[in-house]
């Protein structure tokens, strides 16, 4: 983009939700002005803003002229160039992405839930339109990865992406596994810091990191992947035992997205609590940080760190969007958006995933038990890697614990099912995939 040359361009942009995100770039567009005057070679203007209430106090110095509670104002005028959502919810800002695109507006938007739910429907309409939708915020707030897979990685097939990518979650399993707190004093502990919402279930259910995965892995391999047909667990059921084994046997636990493809193309996409080992760079993650870790066919790994969330880093990654629609606009610059293929195109059933797998049983305290349980997983083909029985634990019953090698999750449900009917296990067994991360 030459500057040198010519007058800045103003851009005016049309910015509906000035909530979290869209305080921060409203402040952070001021803040930065001359900056991307510098590098844009345009003035970024926000014209219009939408909001929910006229009279909320938002401790900013934003002039009245500017706000509006209708939506359709923004994308009806025509002096605006570019709408970003920031509204949140997958209704009303489904509305308005569709109107700004039938108004052949470029939209810019950090919903993962709305792209994830419809992301199909919008980058059609987008295409019919020929207007671009950008969506760096939508993954891992601060953290590129958007751009980088669009551009960065362009020549690469991705063999897999391995992510931490809500910092809700990391930051309880953090707290549990560092501190020792439970996860109910972990979560509130996040809701007092601000971390988590009053209503966390989206984060702590494994939806959040979930639909991040969708769009990472549609992005990837050129297809929407339907969020039926991603594997979804969340972090409710991780407890101390497990936390305690793992570190025993030299793992932590982490709410890991793992999406790759198999050597026929078929694309998994799924969210878990998933062991990982210690000396793994993914299990020094901590806190409420993100992490992205890219295996191209040409690149090889790629580890990306940083702030998944909050005011800043997130309104970093849309005004990097607006610069982006700006060039686009004005000097006719390329952008690829999503870009659909049929290079891959089929998602792998979710059973047919495969993964080695950490198992901790109740069992009664008595010899044979540990030949029972290793006939069952015998007769399902599935090897055993490791066995841990801790000595010294008072009552009948005592903890067995089995690291076992790869099998698909069809295989594991059976055998966690048939294990569960012996009548020397005492408790619902608790099971955990293993992410070895190796290459
Ligand atoms: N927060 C993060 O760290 C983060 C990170 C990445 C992505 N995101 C995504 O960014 C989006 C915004 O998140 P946020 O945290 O900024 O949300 P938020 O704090 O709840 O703000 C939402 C804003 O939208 C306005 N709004 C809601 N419905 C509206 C409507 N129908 N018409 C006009 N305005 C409306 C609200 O108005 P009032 O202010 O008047 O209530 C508020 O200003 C979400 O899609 C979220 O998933 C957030």
């Amino acid at each position: 983009m030459s500057t040198a040359l010519q007058a800045p361009r103003t851009v005016r942009i049309g910015l509906a939700g000035l909530g979290n995100v869209g305080a921060g770039v409203f402040i952070n567009l001021q803040k930065n002005a001359g900056l991307l005057k510098e590098r844009t070679g345009c003035i970024l203007q926000v014209t219009k803003i939408a909001v929910r209430d006229l009279n909320k106090s938002r401790g900013i110095d934003i002039p009245s002229h500017l706000l509006t509670t209708d939506w359709r104002d923004l994308v009806a005028d025509p002096n605006i160039d570019i709408m970003v959502e920031l509204i949140g919810g997958t209704t009303e800002a489904f509305d308005l992405v569709c109107a700004a695109l039938k108004a052949k507006k470029p939209v810019v938007t950090g919903n993962k839930a709305l792209l994830a739910e419809r992301g199909q429907e919008l980058f059609k309409l987008a295409e019919e339109n020929h207007v671009p939708i950008y969506f760096e915020a939508a993954v891992a707030g601060g953290i590129p990865i958007i751009q980088t897979l669009q551009e960065g990685f362009i020549g690469n097939h991705i063999r897999s992406i391995h992510g931490i990518i809500n910092g809700t979650c990391n930051y309880i399993l953090t707290r549990m596994a560092k501190v020792g707190l439970s996860y109910e004093t972990a979560l509130a502990e996040a809701q007092q810091l601000g971390f988590a919402e009053a209503d966390p279930d989206l984060d702590v259910s494994g939806w959040d990191a979930a639909h991040k995965a969708i769009i990472l892995a549609s992005l990837s391999y050129g297809f929407w992947i339907k969020p039926e047909q991603v594997f979804v667990e969340g972090i409710e059921r991780v407890n101390l035992t497990d936390m305690r084994f793992a570190k025993m046997l030299g793992y932590t636990i982490k709410l890991l997205s793992v999406i790759r493809a198999d050597e026929k193309g078929l694309v998994e996409v799924r969210t878990q609590p998933s062991l990982v080992p210690q000396s793994h760079i993914l299990a020094n993650v901590s806190g409420a940080f993100n992490a992205v870790l890219v295996n191209g066919d040409i690149v090889g790994e790629s580890l990306f760190y940083g702030k998944g969330a909050g005011q800043d880093p997130t309104s970093s990654s849309v005004i990097s969007d607006l610069a982006d629609a700006a060039g686009t606009l004005i000097f006719n610059s390329r952008h690829s958006g999503f870009v659909p293929h049929g290079l891959y195109g089929k998602s792998k059933p979710v059973e047919d995933t495969v993964s080695h797998y950490y198992v901790r049983l109740t069992v009664d305290d008595q010899p044979g038990v540990l030949a029972r349980v290793a006939t069952l997983l015998g007769n399902r083909g599935i090897g055993i890697s490791s066995v841990i029985q801790p000595e010294d634990l008072e009552g009948n019953t005592t903890p067995l614990i089995f690291m076992l090698d790869d099998a698909p999750l069809k295989v594991m449900r059976e055998a966690i099912q048939a294990i569960s009917a012996l009548d020397c296990v005492r408790e619902e067994p608790s099971w955990l995939r293993v992410e070895t991360l190796e290459e």
